[in-house]
C-alpha cells in the first residue's frame, strides 16, 4: 500500500508511505547507504562520488557507511558478515552481482568471485506501517566447506552523533527494565549469550536525537529472533552513528558445505519524524499483523500462584468453579500435573499424567472445566529434563553436555538437545499426544534455565532457535485453533521471533501490580498490547511482599490481555464479587486494548500518576494511576491529554470512580473532589475532541494505590 522501490541499477530507493531509504553502488564498487528518513521521491539527485581518503590512516573502505560490510581490507567498524575460507583466510570483498524486484521485495545479490561466496541482501517494504524487513542470506557457491563466524541481520548508518540509545535490561522478576543511554565515541553492546531467553536485554534498537512521544527523529530495528543475538551501536569518527543487530557471533561458527546457505534472522527497521508514540504504533501494528491468531484474546486462570507444584483433580476442579463463577474463559493448569512433579527436582520430561494427583487423568477436570463453559489449558516445559526422570534415564545422551565432564543443574534441570531430530520428535509426540487425545485449548510452553556446557558444536546456538521454532510450527499446523504462551522463566521470550511462533507471551513473573506499570511500559515501547499477558494475584505479593488494592491490581492487569491467579478458595465472597465486576468491565473494553492504539501519556503534574490511552475507532479507555500520593502536591489536579481524536467531535467520558476515598478531614477542610473531569460516581460528563487533546481531562486521585478506569466515547 503506498510504496515503491525504484532502482535504475545504481541507485535504490525504496519508498514507504512516508519514509525513503536509499543506497547505490559507488564508483569504488561499494553499496553505499546514502539516505534514511522522511520521503525523497527522486533518488537520482543523491550525488554518489567515490569517497577520497581522509588519510592513509583513514582509507575510502573504513570512512565507506557500507549497506553489509564484509570482514576483510581496510574495514575496521563493525561488520556484519565474517567467514573463515578453505585456505583459512577471513578476506572478503563483496561487489554487486546484479539485483531483482518482485512486488515489495528487493534481493540485491552481492558477490566475492575469489571466494565463491554470495550474500543476498533482502528487502521487503511494508509500505503503509513505513517499516522495512530485511535479511541476509549467505551462501557457500564454492566447491570447499566454509565457516561462517558471524553474520548480522543487517546494518543501518545514520547521519548523526550524540544520539540516544534505548534498550531494556533485567532479569528474573524483574524484565523490562528500560534504560536510555547517551551514545558517544566507542561502542554499546547488547546482547544474549543464553540460548533461551531475552530477559538481560531485548533484540532491539532505538536511536534518538532528542526525541519525545510526539516529537523528534527516532530510527529503530528489532530482530524476528529470541535466540542469541548481538546488537551494536557505534559512534564513528566521521559524523555518523551505524547499528548492527543480527545473531551473536558469541561462541558461533556455522559450517557451510558446498551449495549450503545460512540465513540471518528478519530484522524490521523503521524511521519515525514524530518521536515515540508513532514507533510504537507501527511496531505493535507490525507485531499484531506476524502473530498467527487474530482472536480476542480470553481472560486466563492460572493456577501457579495458588498452587504452585501442589495441583490435583479435585483441588483444581474447586479452582475451576470459582474461576467461572467469576468470568474467566480459560482455566490453566500450571506445573506439576506430570511425571514425579512434587517440586523443581523431578519429573520434566515425563510427560505422563500424574496418577496420584489425576487417578483417572486429566478429562474428568477437562470435563469439568468445558462444563463451566471455559476453555481448558495446560503447562509444558518441553525444552527440559530432570535428573532423576525416566526420560533422562533412558536417553542420557539428549541433553546438552561435554564429553567426560559432569553436566551442571540449574533449577535442577538440564536442558534437552533440541537440534537432534529424535529430541524435536520426542518434543512434539509428548505435547501432539496429549492434545490429540483430549480437547486442549491452550498451551503454555515454559522454559527456567539457559543453555550451558554447549558441546563441541558451535552453531546449536541458533540451531536450538530454528528447531524450537519448527516444532511449535509443527504443533499449530496439527492443532490450529490451539493457542500457545510463550513463557521462559517469566518474561524471558519477548520478542518477535516469539511472537511469528507463539500467540501470547508472559510478561514476567514479577505479578506485582505496581511494580508491572514499569515492566508494562517499557513492553510497550516495542511489542503489542495483545500479546502481554498480565495476571492478578494474591497480597502481600509473593515477591515484593507489598499490599495492593484489589482495584488496582486489577486496573494494572487489564492494561493488558487479562490473568487471574488468585487463590481462589481463600478469597472472600465480596472479593470474588469485585473481581467478577472488574473481569465483566475488561470485556466490554479489551477490544480497544488489545487491538487499539496505544498511547503513553504526559503527566502534567509533580505527583507519582501514571496514566495511558488506548484507542479505536471512536472509543477510548484510559488508564490513571497514583501508586503513592505526595501531599506536598496533593491539591494539584493533573489533565491529561488525549490524541487521536476528532477534534470536532462530543465525547461522552465515563468513569468507574476515582478509587480514593476523601476523609471526614479532608471533606472539613473542602478539599477538592477527585476528579473534575469526570466526577467519581457522578454521570458521564460530555466534551469536544479538541478540548480533551489540547485542555485535556482533570483526573485527580488521592491515596495511594488510587487508580481509575475511563472510558471515552464518540457520541
Ligand atoms: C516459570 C513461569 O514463569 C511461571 O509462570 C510458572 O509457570 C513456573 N515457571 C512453573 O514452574
Amino acid at each position: 500500500m503506498g510504496g515503491n522501490i525504484s532502482s535504475d541499477g545504481s541507485v535504490f530507493g525504496l519508498h514507504t508511505r512516508a519514509t525513503s531509504y536509499v543506497f547505490a553502488v559507488d564508483p569504488a564498487g561499494l553499496l553505499r547507504h546514502l539516505y534514511w528518513g522522511p520521503s525523497i521521491g527522486d533518488v537520482g539527485q543523491f550525488p554518489v562520488p567515490a569517497l577520497a581518503e581522509v588519510s592513509t590512516n583513514d582509507p575510502v573502505a573504513h570512512l565507506t557507511p557500507q549497506e553489509f560490510p564484509a570482514h576483510g581490507g581496510f574495514r575496521y567498524f563493525e561488520t556484519a558478515l565474517r567467514v573463515v575460507l578453505a585456505d583459512g583466510s577471513r578476506e572478503l570483498r563483496l561487489d554487486v552481482a546484479g539485483h531483482s524486484v518482485d512486488g515489495d521485495e528487493l534481493l540485491i545479490n552481492l558477490r566475492d568471485s575469489y571466494a565463491e561466496v554470495d550474500v543476498d541482501l533482502h528487502y521487503r517494504l511494508i509500505a503503509d506501517l513505513d517499516l522495512i524487513e530485511r535479511w541476509a542470506v549467505v551462501r557457500n557457491s564454492g566447491v570447499a566447506p566454509i565457516t561462517v563466524e558471524a553474520l548480522a541481520s543487517g546494518q543501518i548508518h545514520i547521519p548523526a552523533t550524540d544520539l540516544r540509545f534505548t534498550n531494556v535490561h533485567g532479569h528474573w522478576n524483574a524484565e523490562q527494565q528500560q534504560f536510555q543511554q547517551q551514545v558517544s565515541y566507542g561502542k554499546i553492546v547488547t546482547e544474549m549469550r543464553r540460548g533461551t531467553s531475552t530477559h538481560h536485554h531485548n533484540p532491539y534498537f532505538i536511536l534518538d536525537s532528542g526525541a519525545g512521544e510526539h516529537h523528534g527523529d527516532v530510527w529503530f530495528g528489532a530482530l524476528n529472533y529470541g535466540g542469541n543475538f548481538k546488537c551494536v551501536v557505534e559512534q564513528t569518527q566521521y559524523g555518523s552513528t551505524l547499528a548492527q543487530i543480527g545473531l551473536n557471533d558469541y561462541d558461533f561458527a556455522f559450517v557451510l558445505a558446498p551449495g549450503d546457505e545460512l540465513r540471518a534472522p528478519t530484522l524490521v527497521i523503521g524511521h519515525s519524524d514524530s518521536g515515540f508514540a508513532a514507533m510504537s504504533h507501527r511496531l505493535h501494528e507490525y507485531g499484531r499483523r506476524l502473530m498467527r491468531d487474530d482472536r480476542i484474546r480470553p481472560v486466563l486462570y492460572n493456577s501457579w500462584e495458588a498452587a504452585t507444584f501442589s495441583v490435583n483433580c479435585d483441588s483444581q476442579i474447586e479452582l475451576a468453579r470459582k474461576a467461572a463463577q467469576i468470568g474467566i474463559e480459560l482455566f490453566v493448569v500450571d506445573d506439576g500435573w506430570f511425571g514425579q512433579r512434587h517440586g523443581i527436582f523431578d519429573g520434566l520430561g515425563d510427560w505422563y499424567v500424574n496418577e496420584e494427583k489425576f487417578p483417572d487423568g486429566l478429562q474428568p477436570l477437562i470435563d469439568e472445566v468445558h462444563a463451566l463453559g471455559m476453555q481448558f489449558g495446560i503447562w509444558f516445559e518441553p525444552e527440559s529434563v530432570n535428573p532423576p526422570t525416566e526420560l533422562y534415564a533412558q536417553h542420557p545422551e539428549w541433553i546438552y553436555q561435554v564429553p567426560g565432564r559432569a553436566s551442571e543443574v540449574s533449577r535442577e534441570q538440564y536442558l534437552l538437545n533440541l537440534t537432534l531430530p529424535d529430541v524435536q520428535e520426542f518434543v512434539f509426540r509428548s505435547i501432539d499426544d496429549l492434545l490429540s487425545r483430549h480437547p486442549i485449548d491452550y498451551v503454555k510452553w515454559d522454559v527456567n534455565r539457559p543453555i550451558a556446557q554447549a558441546g563441541t558444536e558451535r552453531s546449536l546456538w541458533k540451531r536450538h532457535i530454528d528447531a524450537l521454532y519448527a516444532v511449535v510450527d509443527r504443533l499449530h499446523e496439527a492443532h490450529p485453533n490451539v493457542l500457545i504462551e510463550g513463557c521462559a522463566s517469566g518474561g524471558g521470550r519477548i520478542d518477535f521471533g516469539t511472537l511469528r511462533h507463539f500467540d501470547d507471551v508472559w510478561t514476567s513473573d514479577n505479578t506485582d501490580a505496581y511494580e508491572r506499570l514499569t515492566v508494562q511500559r517499557s513492553y510497550s515501547f516495542v511489542y503489542p498490547i495483545k500479546a502481554m499477558r498480565a495476571w492478578v494475584t494474591d497480597v502481600p505479593n509473593f515477591m515484593s511482599q507489598r499490599i495492593i488494592p484489589l482495584r488496582f491490581r486489577f486496573h494494572s492487569a487489564m492494561m493488558g490481555t487479562l490473568g487471574v491467579g488468585l487463590d481462589l478458595n481463600e478469597a472472600s465472597d465480596a472479593e470474588r464479587a469485585e473481581c467478577a465486576s472488574y473481569i465483566e468491565q475488561y470485556k466490554q473494553i479489551r477490544d480497544v486494548i488489545q487491538e487499539g492504539l496505544f498511547f503513553r501519556l504526559r503527566v502534567q503534574t509533580s505527583n507519582d500518576y501514571q496514566a495511558f490511552q488506548y484507542l479505536l475507532g471512536d472509543r477510548s479507555v484510559v488508564f490513571v494511576f497514583l501508586p503513592q500520593t505526595k501531599i506536598g502536591f496533593h491539591g494539584e489536579t493533573p489533565r491529561f491529554r488525549l490524541h487521536g481524536l476528532d477534534p470536532q467531535g462530543t465525547y461522552e467520558v465515563r468513569t468507574d470512580g476515582s478509587g480514593s476515598q476523601r476523609s471526614k478531614v479532608q471533606e472539613s477542610m473542602g478539599a477538592a473532589a477527585d476528579s473534575d473531569g469526570a466526577p467519581a460516581g457522578d454521570g458521564p460528563t460530555r466534551h469536544s475532541g479538541e478540548y480533551l487533546m489540547h485542555h485535556g481531562l482533570s483526573v485527580r486521585l488521592v491515596g495511594d494505590y488510587a487508580s481509575t478506569i475511563l472510558e471515552v466515547e464518540q457520541i
